[in-house]
């Protein structure tokens, strides 16, 4: 009998990438998905502790599952990721009608859980050691089981998908969850990599995005043989059907030659680069514990300027540190100026229990002066983007096409309704232009007429058959 399944996703790639796993695993046991959560059997909520907020919109969440549950006591439900492992039974305290709490390295265990709470058993909760001993070989058991199990239709588009390469981080960022709920660094073995990217090319994927948490500080050790991310993006690039590689996301540190060599010489690789700085003061990274410098990120910004010809490089923010003065945050703005990022993710620091921030620090930056240095940074940053989209106005660029952006049915029948889509370029940016359903996941050239910060606007390029040659120089 087919059952159905609801789940939600809040958080980053990971997660969009745990979920997916979850549904393909789910699928093998006979579940269907479903939008509407009074039709499910099941719901699960994949969860993010990162900043408190995505917390307690879960946590609002299950509440309103209280009134289905009780109607419908025979329903699942389910919290996965991060919080599970974070909260763990607090959870059940704090919604008492959830059944089950699985840990982000637990994941592969969900079937079996929801058999048991089906078969009348009380509340489950599988989460990991957190970082005490056994908890690496607990984790990498996981997911180098439960990794290439994919289920296409919880991608991003079905030419899209996300690949997982390494798991957990070790660099204790004092303000970051992530070492505690993903457990210790480790590399995936690159022939699972390769063979997990096979499969996913088999699928029709034509853009791969590698995920770590510090994905430039790859390394997997096998025998005598040590291989970093230079040569695992050497060897996926051998790899018929994929058209772009791209890794998310960068420690600043580990941004190497030898990987900026591999990105510039590998044409599939995108010269695009998520590299957060967090903040422009010396006094706040220390605070951070980021282990770099202002000076250390300039040099690596040099070293990808006079490396990586066409490249774009996007930086996270966190304003509002623990001791962040007026003169830190200028200094972060004055070195976002420098940089010029495409684009930047800027957060209000959040503090975590359980970090080194909480324990040592105190959030002492007011919500008031978060939210404006949030705003002005977000201003600084838009007026960048705004001129560096203005440099592609008149140029050819490379556009991976998603999908529609919004209907704009302007003539023809369905199969030629001219839509107003949306792709991207190798080096990440927006495009949107007026094409037809059948250029979807395909790679075209596009003409930029018009721009703003966050989109580029183009059309085709048609290219006349004739006496005149033309030539395209593709960004
Ligand atoms: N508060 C605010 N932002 C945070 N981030 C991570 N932890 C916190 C926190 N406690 C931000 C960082 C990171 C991004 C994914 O989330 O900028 O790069
Ligand atoms: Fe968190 Fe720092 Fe690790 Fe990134 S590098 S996941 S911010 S601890």
């Amino acid at each position: 009998m087919t059952k159905r399944l609801y789940i939600e996703t809040v958080g980053c790639q990971m997660n969009v990438l745990d979920s997916e796993m979850v549904v393909a695993s789910l699928r093998k046991h006979g579940y269907e998905l479903t939008r509407d959560q009074q039709e499910a059997d099941t719901l699960l909520f994949n969860t993010c502790s990162v900043r408190e907020h995505a917390e307690e919109k879960t946590y609002s969440q299950l509440g309103q599952l209280k009134r289905l549950k009780k109607q419908h006591p025979e329903k699942v439900v389910g919290v996965m990721g991060c919080m599970a492992q974070k909260d763990q039974k607090l959870i059940f305290e704090r919604a008492p009608y959830v059944d089950i709490v699985v840990g982000p390295g637990q994941l592969h265990q969900i079937p079996e859980l929801i058999q048991k709470i089906e078969e009348g058993e009380r509340r489950q909760m599988a989460v990991g050691l957190g970082r005490k001993d056994g908890s690496l070989d607990e984790i990498k058991r996981t997911h180098e089981t439960f990794d290439p199990l994919r289920d296409p239709t919880m991608r991003p588009t079905p030419f899209q998908a996300y690949l997982r390469i390494q798991i957990g981080c070790d660099k204790f960022c004092t303000y970051c969850v992530v070492p505690s709920t993903r457990g210790p660094e480790q590399g995936r073995s690159p022939w699972r990599i390769c063979d997990e990217a096979r499969i996913l090319a088999g699928q029709g994927c034509k853009e791969i995005t590698l995920l770590g948490q510090t994905v430039n500080s790859y390394k997997h050790v096998g025998g005598d043989k040590t291989t970093r991310l230079a040569e695992l993006l050497s060897e996926l690039h051998e790899i018929d059907g994929i058209e772009r590689l791209k890794f998310v996301t960068n420690y600043p540190k580990d941004m190497t030659y030898d990987l900026l060599h591999a990105v510039r010489d590998l044409p599939k690789v995108s010269p695009y680069l998520h590299v957060p700085l967090q903040s422009g003061s010396d006094a706040v990274l220390e605070g951070m514990k980021r282990g770099y410098t202002v000076a250390d990120y300039r040099d690596m910004m040099a070293r990808i300027r006079e490396t990586v010809p066409g490249f774009a490089v996007s930086s996270d923010f966190i304003v509002g540190f623990c001791g962040e003065t007026d003169e830190d945050f200028e200094q972060t703005v004055a070195l976002t100026k420098e940089c010029r990022f495409k684009n930047s993710f800027i957060f209000k620091y959040s503090e975590r229990p359980g970090t080194k921030g909480a324990e040592r620090l105190t959030d002492d930056v007011p919500f008031e002066v978060k939210q404006r240095r949030n705003n002005d940074l977000l201003a600084v940053q838009s007026a960048i983007s705004e001129e560096e989209n203005q440099a592609f106005l008149g140029r050819p660029v490379d556009v991976l096409v998603e999908g529609p952006s919004k209907l704009a049915v302007k003539k023809g029948s369905e199969d030629d309704q001219v839509l107003q889509l949306t792709g991207r370029t190798h080096c990440d940016r927006i495009v949107v232009f007026e094409g037809n359903r059948r250029q979807i996941g395909q790679t075209l050239p596009i003409t930029i007429y018009d721009s703003t910060a966050y989109t580029l606007f183009g059309n085709v390029v048609t290219e006349e058959v004739g006496s005149e040659t033309f030539s395209l120089q593709i960004v």
